[in-house]
């Protein structure tokens, strides 16, 4: 008896779950003409946020969108280094985040006071930050990029030129790898990339032999060997669309599979395995704190928005134009 009204609960939360989320989506469309608005999603947002944005991508695609948006407001749906981004790159416009503490654990492995005094250690050297970062790291770089353009940003560097790359040491081993350049690294990482379990990922790969291994380069150096193709969000996604194979084991954030199942509706994925079976450690919990919820909110209330100070915004904008510049 009991259990069927534990039963019974769970189907009115869950219908009741859904039908709140149909509503916020025609809310949030409405406020969004009413408001003019836009709103820039990242792959690994959940799948009701991905189908109501205006702009799907990755984070050097939504960076490019957000410098040329003409709406007033932007709804940045990702976390907080992506709104702030979008800030720098426009900044008249008000950017709004509908959680202020989705942060990224790669952004916080670099704190500006630590990073500064790195720097000061290497007085020639060329500082190349992935834009997972913050503001006032950007403002300590040199040239931001992406993991969809690391590689030709670290080529477009005179041979001779010594770098230092933070904040993730998984991508700058990578990138030394692919540029043979010999670079400086900040030892960051990001604990979603870090969870997955190189031994579960041999075993699930023995177990469908068929199946090709991809996963993003902010992975550890271990996983990566054993990869098929490495690339960022976007490069895994046009991989599956291209390749032949009919399974793909994906080693990042577990939101791009939604968007590579409605690319490739025959073809199957497969999350790769984490360390942890207890914890949905594949999952980016920072990523997934935005809600439809906290999304019409936001745009209702128009709070909380992203302010910076103009003269760090400044500093910012170089390193990040210099990368627009380049791709
Ligand atoms: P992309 O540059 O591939 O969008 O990756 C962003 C990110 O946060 C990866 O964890
Ligand atoms: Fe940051 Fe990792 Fe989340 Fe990407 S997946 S936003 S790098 S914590």
């Amino acid at each position: 008896m009991m259990k069927s009204v534990i039963n019974h609960a769970k189907v009115t939360t869950d219908h009741s779950k859904k039908m709140d989320d149909l509503d916020f989506a025609l809310e949030i469309k409405r406020l969004k003409k009413e408001k003019n608005a836009v709103i820039l999603a990242h792959y690994y947002q959940e799948e009701a946020i991905q189908s109501i944005a205006d702009y799907l991508g990755d984070s050097l695609y939504l960076a490019k969108q957000a410098e040329k948006v003409k709406a007033d407001i932007i709804v940045f749906a990702g976390v907080h280094f992506m709104a702030e981004t979008a800030k720098i790159v426009n900044p008249s416009k008000k950017v709004l985040l509908p959680d202020l503490k989705a942060g990224c654990s790669l952004a916080d492995s670099c704190p500006p006071i630590d990073f500064k005094a790195f720097k000061a250690k290497y007085p020639e050297a060329i500082v190349v930050t992935y834009i997972n970062c913050s503001a006032e790291i950007k403002a300590l770089s040199d040239i931001v990029c992406t993991s969809s353009n690391a590689v030709e940003i670290i080529n477009s560097i005179p041979k001779d030129q010594q770098i230092i790359f933070a904040p993730d040491k998984n991508l700058g081993r990578y990138l030394i790898k692919e540029t043979g350049r010999d670079m400086i690294l900040w030892d960051g990482a990001c604990i979603v990339h870090e969870a997955f379990s190189f031994e579960k990922i041999v075993q699930l790969a023995k177990e469908h032999p068929k199946a090709k291994f991809i996963a993003h380069p902010e992975s550890e150096s271990q996983v990566l060997d054993i990869a098929h193709y490495i690339g960022s969000t976007s490069g895994l996604l046009n991989f599956v669309q291209e390749d032949l194979s009919d399974t793909f084991i994906v080693a990042t954030e577990a939101g791009i599979l939604t968007e590579m199942q409605k690319r490739c509706p025959s073809k199957h994925f497969i999350p790769a395995p984490v360390e942890d079976d207890t914890c949905a450690c594949s999952e980016c919990a920072f990523m997934k704190l935005n809600t439809m919820e906290k999304l019409y909110r936001c745009l209702k209330n128009e709070t909380p928005e992203i302010s910076l100070d103009e003269s760090l915004m400044e500093k910012a904008r170089l390193p990040i134009e210099r990368m627009l510049a380049i791709k």
